[in-house]
């Protein structure tokens, strides 16, 4: 079952004009927008749906914590690569749950944690981005040219590469949906801090992260940048809108990314990031101990440490919240 990565995501927020608001100063293309919300396209025709919280048309929230708001992803939409797969996984997860199909084709079920998702036929280009040569120790990839890092732009997001949810309970047995179901991979093992998978149609380190934590919820989507100079450019321009950095700018040490993460107020957060290890099928997924393996998940390098480690408490998505996300 080839899944190759995310489609869409829909939102519920709070204040639309905020999300909305986010997701411009955020890079992407804004395709509509009205009172019901806006809708949003990536540079690979993914797309994503911001809609009002208590839009009818959503699915139910997702969301046992108390101090959170309704903000939140409402549905993640899976894209397959054919017509045959999607059937081939309507079947499949027909078998012990109840599937929906829109007048779309979308398939529509959820998980089992209870996270709305959705998989439909993908629509996405897969054009790559031309890498800057850069230079190095008697390594001159670039002679006689200024860096591209040096030329001052705004930067749009090219994908969304994953997910992450909050996911109390036996991760193992919850992530057997993914990788007995629907053909996803292992590929790194936090022990009690979760399950990083990719889809089988991708070879990103992670196309989905089940979190260890108390609550279920939404964490947060990550959107592919082409390299170090573009997370950086994303970051000052999200933070010049006024939005909130949580952490970052950062090398997280599971899975390579060097990454950023801005509260976003549609839900959760909205991590920028570039140069994710690629593993394939000959890749051997690791066992972390936290607390005991120095590599555990976190950053091998961290540009602000005072930002790091909120809190789950603050995990409100309140960005209009006075002091937020301040401790
Ligand atoms: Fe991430």
């Amino acid at each position: 079952m080839n899944i190759v990565g995310i489609e869409r995501i829909y939102y519920g927020a709070a204040n639309v004009a905020l999300a909305t608001r986010f997701h411009k100063d955020y890079g992407l293309e804004l395709l509509e927008e009205g009172a019901h919300g806006a809708d949003f396209r990536l540079l690979n025709q993914t797309t994503v749906h911001i809609r009002r919280a208590e839009d009818g048309g959503l699915p139910a929230v997702t969301l046992d914590w108390p101090e959170m708001n309704d903000s939140t992803a409402r549905e993640v939409v899976w894209g397959v690569d054919t017509a045959e797969t999607l059937a081939q996984i309507g079947a499949e997860i027909g078998r012990d749950r109840e599937v929906r199909a829109d007048n779309e084709g979308v398939l529509h079920t959820v998980d089992d944690n209870g996270y709305h998702i959705g998989f439909m036929v993908t629509r996405r280009t897969r054009q790559s981005t031309p890498f800057p040569d850069t230079n190095s120790v008697l390594n001159f990839g670039r002679r006689n040219r200024v860096a591209e890092g040096t030329i001052r732009k705004t930067v749009s997001p090219y994908r969304m590469g994953h997910v992450v949810y909050w996911s109390p309970g036996d991760i193992p047995s919850l992530a057997k949906f993914y990788t007995e179901r629907l053909g996803f991979k292992i590929t790194d093992d936090m022990t009690k801090g979760g399950l990083f998978m990719r889809c089988a149609g991708s070879w990103d380190h992670h196309s989905l992260l089940l979190n260890g934590g108390k609550h279920r919820g939404f964490q947060h989507v990550a959107y592919e940048f082409r390299d170090f100079d573009d997370v950086m450019f994303l970051g000052t321009q999200v933070e010049k809108g006024g939005w909130k950095t949580n952490v970052g700018p950062l090398r997280h040490n599971v899975s390579s990314t060097f990454s950023w993460y801005i509260w976003n107020p549609a839900g959760g957060l909205a991590e920028a990031y570039s140069d994710m290890d690629c593993v394939d099928d000959n890749w051997t997924a690791r066992k972390f101990r936290p607390g005991e393996d120095p590599s555990f998940y976190g950053s091998a390098w961290k540009a602000r440490p005072e930002q790091g480690d909120t809190p789950p408490a603050m995990w409100k998505n309140d960005v209009t919240a006075p002091g937020f996300p301040e401790k």
